[in-house]
Parts: C-alpha cells; structure tokens; sequence
C-alpha cells in the first residue's frame, strides 16, 4: 500500500467516527435501536473497531449499581452468562463485585478481558472462609465450593464496603429487563433486605412439592428445637428465595445483620436447628430466622423461581418466560448443564469460554 491510500483510508475511518458520534448524540440512535431490537442487546455498528476516545464516550457514568456474585470454577459459565445479560439490558453504570477462590482467579479474569465484556467495570475479590471457621459443621477447606460461597452474601458490606444499596445475584440467573429497575426496588426504614416471597403467584406454579422444593418455614427449620419455638415464629410463613436480594448495607450495619446471621450458623453448629430434608441452600436458614417479616419483598417479574425444578420449566409458557425480568434456575437442573428447561434462553447470553475449559452440556454440538 502507498502511503497515501493509506492516508485516504484514515481519512474515512475518521469520517466514519465522526458521523457515528453525530448520530447518536443527535439522533438518541442507541435508545432507537434498542428499542426496535431489544432481543440483540445494544450493539453499535462498528463498536469494537472505535478507537480508545471513542470508547471512553462510551463509557458509562452516573450513579453506580453494585452488583455481587460468586463464581465458582466449574460453573464460571453461569457467571459469565449473568453479567453478559445484566450488562447489555441496561445502560446503567452497573460495577459487578465477583467473590470467589483463588484458583478461579486467573480463569475469570482471561475469560472477561478476553472476549465482548472486556469493557465491563468489576473487581475480584478473595472469599475469606475465616469467619465460618466454628459456624459450619464442615471444615470450610473440604466444604464443596458452591456451598462454601453461598454464605459470601452474609457479608455484603464487608464485600462492597463504600455502596448504599446493592445487588445480590446467584450464578444460575438471567436478567432480562434493566437492573436499574431491580435497584430501584423500595426499601423502608427498618429494612435491610429485599427478597421474592415463595408463595407469589408468578413463580407458585413453578413449584414442585416435594424434598428439595420448600416453600414455607418449615421445610428449612427444625420447629421442634427450643431455639426456634421461642422465635415464635409461624412454621407455615412462606419462605422466601434469597438468589436475588437487593440490601440496604446501612441498615444491613445498623442492624448487625452479618453478626445476628453467624450467631445462628453457630447455634446450629450445636444444636442442629434446620430441617432434616433441607436439601441444597445451607445458607437459607439463618437468612429466614434474621429477616422474619422484616424485609422488603420484589417485584414478582423480578424474580420468576424454579427453572431448574424438574419438570417445572414446562409449567411456564414461552409467553411467561420472554416477559419475566428475571429468571432463576433453582433446582437440580442448571442451564448450562444436562438439558433442563429454557435452557436456550440463557444460551444467549452465554460467551463460550477462550481457554475452553467450560462447556455447556449439549446434545447436539459435538463439543461433550
Ligand atoms: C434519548 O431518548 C430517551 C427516551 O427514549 C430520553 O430519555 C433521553 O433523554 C434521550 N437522550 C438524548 C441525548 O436525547
Ligand atoms: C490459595 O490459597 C491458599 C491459602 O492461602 C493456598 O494454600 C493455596 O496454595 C492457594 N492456591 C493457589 C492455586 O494459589
Ligand atoms: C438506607 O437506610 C437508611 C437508614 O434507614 C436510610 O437513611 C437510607 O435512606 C436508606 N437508603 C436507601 C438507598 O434506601
Ligand atoms: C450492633 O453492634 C454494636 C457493636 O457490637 C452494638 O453497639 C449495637 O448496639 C448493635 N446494634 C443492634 C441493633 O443490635
């Protein structure tokens, strides 16, 4: 090539530029194609080709949403899909907090920097398993991960120290509407915590009774123990699901939540308070004494439960399942696992993985 086409062709790569930036600003181009597109995410012409200014303009400002997850190794798909999906169905400037161990570290980081969400704002951060030394029956260093890191969401201003208000997600989710509207939840004075109800009626026909799929305080605590007969607590209150929480973190302090939430893990410890057919969520317990109808509740479309029940998904029609904000797939069958239901759904917003360690299982790839 001669210099001077080399000089034309920067020339048009300028002009180019120049007109996206008259277009969006002057046009509201992005809202126009998020709108007529809301399936794709936002996807600017040209967007990874823009030079570094141009993606600073890009960037995104204004009050920051805090959101935390835990990733755990061999499930780091369903984090990735969580944050790919938060992130695109909002503008928000949305800041993700990944709680995880230090051999997943190095995977997370090369599977973000790496591909489409490189420009997303997070920070890792260490799990500290110190304080759950003496406060869970197992030894933290031979508790299977998933479980270990079910308890991060006990600390969630030890976590995200500076934030007001934050945003607690679990790794089997897909969001579907803006985040913002999930933060913008209203809590009241005297409530730390924001949760969806297991009886609300969008995610009720969802349920399938049986070991594994309470949905009322009787299926995660042992009524019959001293310790729990004197809460006074009704035993057919219905539970609620703590996969998506949105808290108050001053109110969380104020209240010594994290303190009241490891005095009964430990009370447990001794006693044995939780039911006998509690199958999965270990960390739900403490969570139900503590918030005793002392917490907000969510938007029911904020939270549609139970996608990973078996055989639930099918209860659910497409219909139902497109209009939900946010979808949970709680139960044994996860999305990225053996086929479970909708899992084409969260197949959108899965990026596969560039060191190819974690693959979806599916019938038809070829790939396991
Ligand atoms: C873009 O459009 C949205 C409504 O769709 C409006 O709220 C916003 O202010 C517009 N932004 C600009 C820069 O015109
Ligand atoms: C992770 O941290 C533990 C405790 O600090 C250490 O023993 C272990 O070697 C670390 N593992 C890796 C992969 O760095
Ligand atoms: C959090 O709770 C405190 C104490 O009740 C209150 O002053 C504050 O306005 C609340 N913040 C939000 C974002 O709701
Ligand atoms: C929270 O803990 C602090 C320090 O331990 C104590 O002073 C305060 O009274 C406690 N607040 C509540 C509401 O229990």
């Amino acid at each position: 090539m001669t210099l001077r086409r080399v000089n034309v062709i920067i020339l048009v790569l300028l002009a180019v530029a120049f007109l996206i930036i008259v277009q969006r600003n002057l046009l509201n181009f992005s809202d126009f194609f998020h709108k007529e597109h809301p399936d794709t995410g936002v996807v600017l012409p040209f967007e990874s080709e823009l030079s570094l200014d141009l993606r600073l303009e890009l960037e995104r400002k204004g009050e920051e949403i805090p959101v935390l997850i835990t990733a755990v190794e061999e499930r780091l798909g369903g984090v990735i899909a969580v944050m790919n999906s938060v992130y695109q169905n909002s503008k928000a400037n949305v800041v993700f907090t990944i709680v995880t161990l230090n051999d997943t570290v190095d995977h997370l980081n090369t599977w973000l920097s790496r591909t489409k969400l490189k420009n997303i704002k997070y920070n890792i951060v260490l799990f500290n398993t110190e304080p759950l030394s003496g406060r869970i029956s197992k030894d933290p260093q031979v508790l299977e991960a998933v479980k270990l890191l079910s308890f991060a969401r006990f600390y969630l201003p030890a976590y995200i120290p500076n934030a007001e208000k934050a945003i607690y997600l679990d790794d089997d989710i897909i969001v579907q509407g803006d985040i913002q509207e999930l933060y913008e939840t209203n809590l009241k004075p005297g409530h730390a915590a924001a949760f969806s109800d297991d009886c609300d009626s969008a995610s009720a026909k969802g349920i399938v009774r049986g070991a594994g799929n309470q949905n009322n305080y009787i299926g995660y605590l042992d009524f019959k123990k001293e310790a729990i007969k004197k809460l006074g607590m009704r035993a057919n209150t219905c539970s609620f699901n703590p996969g998506v929480i949105i808290a108050n973190l001053t109110e969380w302090k104020n209240q010594n939540i994290t303190r009241q939430l490891e005095h009964w893990m430990e009370l447990n410890t001794q006693e044995d308070l939780y039911s006998k057919t509690l199958a999965e969520s270990i960390s739900t317990p403490p969570l139900l004494i503590v918030f005793y109808k002392r917490h907000a509740t969510i938007d029911p479309m904020w939270h549609v439960r139970h996608l990973g029940a078996t055989g639930a998904g099918n209860r659910y029609s497409p219909q139902f399942v497109k209009a939900a904000k946010l979808l949970h797939w709680n139960g044994h069958y996860k999305p990225w696992g053996r086929p479970s239901s909708f899992f084409d759904v969260w197949d959108k917003w899965f990026i596969p993985d560039p060191t190819g360690k974690f693959h979806p299982v599916r019938r038809h790839t070829g790939d396991n």
